[in-house]
């Protein structure tokens, strides 16, 4: 489908960002908003992973991300499998409706992904037909770049979703580009070719960041940066970023990772899983070291967190509501950037935005209700 309004130029900025900060003084809470590679980025990111492929997730989704950003979040996630491309769209549609109001492209971080094969709009009666006409025909990948049947980052795949997603939310350049779940390759590739299709796909990235069409790219990731160095999923966050300095120099743009953490799923701050320089370290001990950006996924674990958050937590959080606490606690995490909650309800976007009202927890305070969680 082609997007029906031309795409609008620009990209976030230092200026643009912290001028959207600026808006939201007084109503959004001192650290709410944290400097990132060049970046004012605000302490929660609005999702867009769940939900059903209708159209009436779409105009949830379309205006929740307007009153998300209209509320003070100018982080804005998605993927282009997700919903099968209707959620990168109807980003798009808010996008529309916020650019032609008060807010300019440079205030607001768009991030999406690419990386699992995605019908377009609605599932094809016949999936590989579908695959075959609309990529292996036309040479955009070959059967042998598939992994686990559904997953792919040959380059010629990357550069095709990144204009597909640029034409999907409406913009000639996106902030962030994530591979998407790489690891999920690693089930059925060994891990010397997993590193050479690493090594393109950042390759294709970083022509993509001096095409203008990115201007940073990362690692979204499940299971890969929490498990165990013997897992076969696993990665090693130093050895990512040897790659992307052998595809881009020294000045690489792989500078952010997406990964889940939250009340249930602490690993990036409590395993110490890394190695940097030889000695070993946490997740957030090694992005800091490595210069990355740490974004939390699935903070509130899908709701699955109601009912499960200790009256410890409740007290020293000062928060009664379960997933109030685990979106604080995300938030307020040392060496996290931002917890993404996915939200299409407007109730929700206004309960996540009370907490972004609320002053993220004081380090000391945090350590103590971190030891309590555990
Ligand atoms: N590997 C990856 O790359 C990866 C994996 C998972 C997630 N992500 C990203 O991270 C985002 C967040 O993760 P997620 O969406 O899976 O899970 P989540 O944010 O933990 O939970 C989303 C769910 O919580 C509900 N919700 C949101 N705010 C709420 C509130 N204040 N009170 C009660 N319920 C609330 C939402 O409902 P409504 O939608 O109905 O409002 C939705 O059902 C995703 O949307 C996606 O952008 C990335």
């Amino acid at each position: 489908m082609i997007s029906p309004f031309p795409l609008k130029t620009g990209f976030a900025t230092l200026e643009g960002t912290r001028k959207f900060a600026a808006r939201f003084e007084g109503r959004t809470a001192p650290g709410h908003f944290r400097e990132r590679h060049g970046l004012m980025i605000s302490s929660i990111g609005a999702g867009t992973y769940l939900g059903e492929p209708d159209a009436a997730t779409d105009t949830a989704y379309t205006e929740a991300i307007c009153a998300a950003v209209r509320g003070g979040i100018n982080l804005i996630d998605s993927a282009i499998n997700y919903r099968l491309q209707r959620s990168e769209r109807s980003v798009g549609a808010a996008l529309a409706g916020l650019f032609s109001g008060d807010f300019a492209r440079d205030e607001l971080i768009l991030c999406t992904k690419a990386g699992f094969l995605t019908p377009d709009g609605d599932m094809p009666a016949d999936a590989n037909d579908y695959f075959y006409r609309e990529f292996i025909s036309k040479s955009i990948f070959a059967v042998e770049d598939i992994a686990a049947g559904c997953h792919c980052m040959a380059p010629r795949y990357l550069e095709d979703q990144l204009e597909r997603s640029r034409r999907n939310l409406g913009v000639s350049c996106l902030d962030i580009f994530y591979l998407h779940n790489p690891e999920t390759q690693l089930g059925e590739v060994p891990r010397e070719e997993f590193n050479r299709r690493v090594s393109a796909a950042f390759q294709t990235l970083e022509s993509a960041v001096t095409a203008g069409k990115i201007r940073a790219y990362g690692m979204a990731t499940w299971t890969a940066f929490r498990s165990d160095p013997r897992a076969q999923e696993y990665l090693s966050l130093e050895q990512m970023t040897g790659i992307a300095r052998q595809a881009g120099g020294n000045e690489h743009h792989f500078r952010f990772v997406q990964l889940p953490f939250n009340l249930a799923m602490p690993e990036a701050l409590m395993r110490p899983n890394q190695t940097v320089g030889g000695k070993t370290a946490s997740m957030v001990q090694a992005a800091r070291e490595l210069g990355i950006a740490l974004i939390a996924s699935a903070s509130l674990l899908q709701t699955h967190l109601a009912g499960k958050v200790s009256e410890v937590i409740h007290a020293t959080l000062g928060l009664r509501n379960d997933l109030d606490c685990a979106l604080q606690f995300v938030r307020s995490a040392p060496g996290i950037t931002a917890g993404l909650v996915g939200m299409k309800r407007l109730e929700h976007v206004r309960a996540n935005l009370k907490i972004a009202a609320i002053p993220p927890v004081p380090q000391e305070q945090f350590r103590r209700m971190f030891a309590a969680a555990r």
